[in-house]
């Protein structure tokens, strides 16, 4: 079975979600449930490619796994598992790989960027160790998708290269082996734009820091305390245009429901008029109430799922079998043999 209208995403397991996360990419795949048949991956195995992914990888996946559902995937209605439980997956990303050209593996802008950070990192010859995995990453993620056979892929503009050349193997393969996968849609949604708080010049990220970025689940007076000291002139700005960090702060502000508030403060701000205790006000209570609800759900979820660990492998065995089929039939085309079985007593 295709499933051209199902809809699959990925996030990578950082054991706090960060509200960037969450109105960035995680309240739109909320929502997206209620409209098709949807699959989210916590993505653990792409996380590994990264050289500071600790032995602590285990709780931050089970940590975006809470956080998912207590921001509203729904796993009744929703296959919300994690990477590492369906194998089907990194065995198709070997069989994709024979599919995939390397040097359109070394062009992808994210590999360039990660394996330049890289650098004077662990050592290897050169004082660089780029791992095979980086450049496989994209492979991986193609695997994540077309195990699915899903049509549309929720991300952001910096996935558009990785969702192309996914399209890429899968017309390789279906022109060579006959069809089995459809061409993954890039589904992009108007989202909000997230910027660190401390620098909002860049992207929300938790890898920036602890300034740097407000989690979903945040105490009231650090979240505050965040608020508080956010940038808001970072240098000169073009006329006519909302300083960096006081866009953040009226982006947040609509985020969180309150649009007439910021549509008001951005005339002010144009005005002259606008005092930016009183933004910082009025976003920080916003954040505040956002964030207490989402305490809340999260321990409703604890409440609900005192077996976490078994709904875990309750997901994996639905994602098992919608990816075992997937997997089957690409063996087959590709006329390799079935998986030997695996009797009592072997070692
Ligand atoms: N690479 C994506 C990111 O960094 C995460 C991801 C992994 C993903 N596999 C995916 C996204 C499959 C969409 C579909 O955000």
């Amino acid at each position: 079975m295709t499933r051209p209208s199902l809809v699959y995403s990925g996030i990578q397991p950082t054991a706090v979600m960060t509200i960037g996360n969450y109105f960035g990419a995680v309240k739109n795949w909320a929502r997206l449930q209620y409209e098709r048949e949807c699959v989210y991956c916590v993505v653990d195995l792409h996380a590994l490619t990264s050289p500071d992914a600790g032995g602590d990888l285990k709780h931050a996946s089970r940590e975006m796994f809470v956080s998912l559902l207590a921001a509203g995937i729904d796993p009744d209605r929703t296959t919300v598992y994690i990477q590492s439980t369906v194998p089907e997956q990194t065995e198709l990303c070997w069989l994709l790989a024979t599919l995939t050209s390397l040097g359109d593996l070394s062009r992808m802008t994210q590999f360039k960027e990660k394996s330049v950070l890289l650098r004077g990192g662990d050592s290897d010859d050169d004082g660089t160790f780029v791992s095979a995995g980086l450049l496989f990453y994209p492979v991986l993620q193609a695997a994540d998708i077309l195990a699915y056979r899903a049509g549309c892929v929720p991300v952001g503009q910096d996935q558009a290269q990785h969702l192309e050349l996914s399209r890429g193997i899968a017309r390789r393969f279906n022109s060579r082996f006959g069809f089995v996968f459809p061409e993954p849609e890039t589904l992009l949604t108007q989202v909000p734009k997230v910027m660190s708080t401390a620098d909002p010049t860049r992207k929300m990220s938790k890898s920036l820091g602890p300034r740097h970025y407000i989690g979903l689940f945040e105490e009231e007076a650090s979240v505050r305390k965040k608020i508080r000291s956010a940038v808001t002139d970072s240098g000169v700005t073009p006329s006519g245009e909302v300083s960096p960090g006081i866009e953040n702060l009226l982006t947040l502000l609509a985020a969180c429901g309150e649009e007439d508030d910021a549509r008001q403060m951005r005339a002010d701000y144009f005005a002259g008029t606008l005092r930016y205790v009183d933004l910082k006000g009025r976003t920080a209570d916003a954040l505040v109430a956002l964030t207490s609800e989402m305490r809340d759900r999260r321990a409703d979820v604890l409440r609900r799922e005192p077996d976490l660990d078994g709904r875990i492998m309750e997901m994996a065995a639905r994602a098992r079998a919608m990816a075992g089929e997937t997997l089957g039939l690409a063996r087959e085309k590709m006329g390799i043999f079935p998986p030997g079985r695996r009797t009592r007593g072997a070692k």
